[in-house]
């Protein structure tokens, strides 16, 4: 089951993998709670859905996306016999997909486990569908130890509980080694001017927070007019509007639709800096070895900052400025971040889910 782009990004190197094993038969549900962001992700893993919810509204509120999901999977979980539903992370189509499986008494499994920023509203709704998702799963795939930790401290079966790593580090491998190869960024950027790379979207920024990130970049230009800022725009209104409109008249700022994957690395890559409020791009910065301002208050990934390339500065304007000028204009800090560790995984986290799949039916568990 999946519904949105990260879903689609950190789900598809392990729907592949099952779809290439012969004790396997995996149909891919979508919600569609994103349409375009997640078919451009789909499409470039080369998957297709099986079957596709469509519910997708403008401007969507959490009551109609649950509601949707959990009936629309029902639905669906009721006319194809399933032996067991993945779902992934802490989106509303991972919490309602999960509990429709709950409700027909199908085993579900859940990919990106554990999570926790402790807060119920940081990320929101995020932390508390994790937290659910978790009550109603059969199998955790924890990306790390400290989210296993976590299952454990919440009373949840440590016999179920396997550390996998994040499938995101999977996708992200994949495309280094087989598709960036004299890979061109088809983006105009002028050679040997430093890149930022900005992306924002969560629910609990939109206004003020919003407002802020861009007064950030405001003050970043003026210190530095020779960075290019490329911020390729989320497709949700509450988000894009804010941010063009703030940020239209800067010439060192380059707007972009959603990349597709590939150009997403390939920019990553180039950056001189990230500054985002995304999950998984803190997780790719980190195996990226690349600076990254996390712009949330709190996080449930604390190893890309205690360990990884991530530093945390919510949505405060000054915090934002600051941190970015001091890496922007101090190479030994650059140079401390390259020599970060990798600590979400090695890029076998499907191999070792589909593994524990294929002995949980065995009766292994
Ligand atoms: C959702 C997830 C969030 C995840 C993010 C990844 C929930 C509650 N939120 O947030 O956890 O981090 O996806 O990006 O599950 N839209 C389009 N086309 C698209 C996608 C979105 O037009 O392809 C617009 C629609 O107007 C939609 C709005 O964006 O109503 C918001 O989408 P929604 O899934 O509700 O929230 P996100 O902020 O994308
Ligand atoms: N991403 C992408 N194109 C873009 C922006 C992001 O392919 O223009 C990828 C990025 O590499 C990461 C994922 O989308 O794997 C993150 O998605 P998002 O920020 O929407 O969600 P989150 O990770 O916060 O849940």
């Amino acid at each position: 089951m999946i519904g949105t782009r990260p879903e689609a990004i950190k789900m598809s190197p392990l729907i592949n993998l099952l779809k290439s094993d012969d004790n396997f038969q995996v149909s891919v549900l979508t919600t569609g709670q994103h349409t375009d962001m997640l078919m451009q992700a789909l499409a470039f893993f080369n998957i297709k859905p099986d079957y596709d919810l469509n519910i997708m509204r403008e401007r969507q509120s959490l009551d109609y996306i649950t509601s949707a999901v959990l009936t629309g999977t029902g639905e669906y979980l009721d006319k194809n016999n399933q032996d067991i539903i993945l779902v992934h992370g802490d989106t509303s189509t991972a919490f309602a997909a999960a509990l429709a499986a709950f409700y027909r008494k199908i085993p579900v499994g859940h990919v990106e486990a554990g999570l926790r920023s402790k807060n119920i509203y940081l990320p929101f709704p995020e932390e508390m569908n994790r937290v659910l998702v978790d009550r109603i799963a059969s199998l955790y795939f924890a990306p790390t130890e400290l989210d296993a930790e976590n299952l454990k401290s919440e009373n949840a079966d440590p016999s179920k509980i396997f550390i996998t790593g994040n499938t995101v580090i999977d996708a992200l491998f994949w495309t280094l080694n087989n598709k960036l190869n004299n890979y061109k960024l088809n983006i105009d950027l002028e050679p040997g001017r430093p890149l930022i790379l900005m992306t924002a979207h969560r629910r609990e920024s939109w206004g003020d927070g919003l407002i802020n990130i861009c007064e950030a970049v405001k003050d970043i230009i003026k210190s530095r007019p020779d960075v290019q800022i490329l911020i390729p725009l989320h497709k949700n209104p509450a988000v894009r509007e804010v941010i063009f409109n703030l940020l239209k008249d800067f010439k060192q700022v380059i707007f972009t639709e959603p990349l597709d994957y590939p150009d997403f690395v390939a920019a990553m890559s180039r950056s001189a800096l990230i500054l985002s409020d995304s999950g998984g791009i803190q997780e790719e910065a980190s195996a990226l070895r690349k600076p990254v301002l996390i712009m949330r208050t709190l996080s449930e990934r604390p190893q890309a900052v205690t360990l990884g390339t991530g530093v945390l500065v919510g949505t405060d304007k000054n915090k934002i400025s600051e941190q970015a000028l001091k890496i922007l204009n101090n190479k030994e800090y650059q140079e401390y971040f390259a020599s970060r560790k990798l600590p979400f995984g090695d890029g076998t986290a499907s191999l070792k889910i589909r593994d524990v799949i294929l002995n949980y039916f065995k009766g292994h568990y």
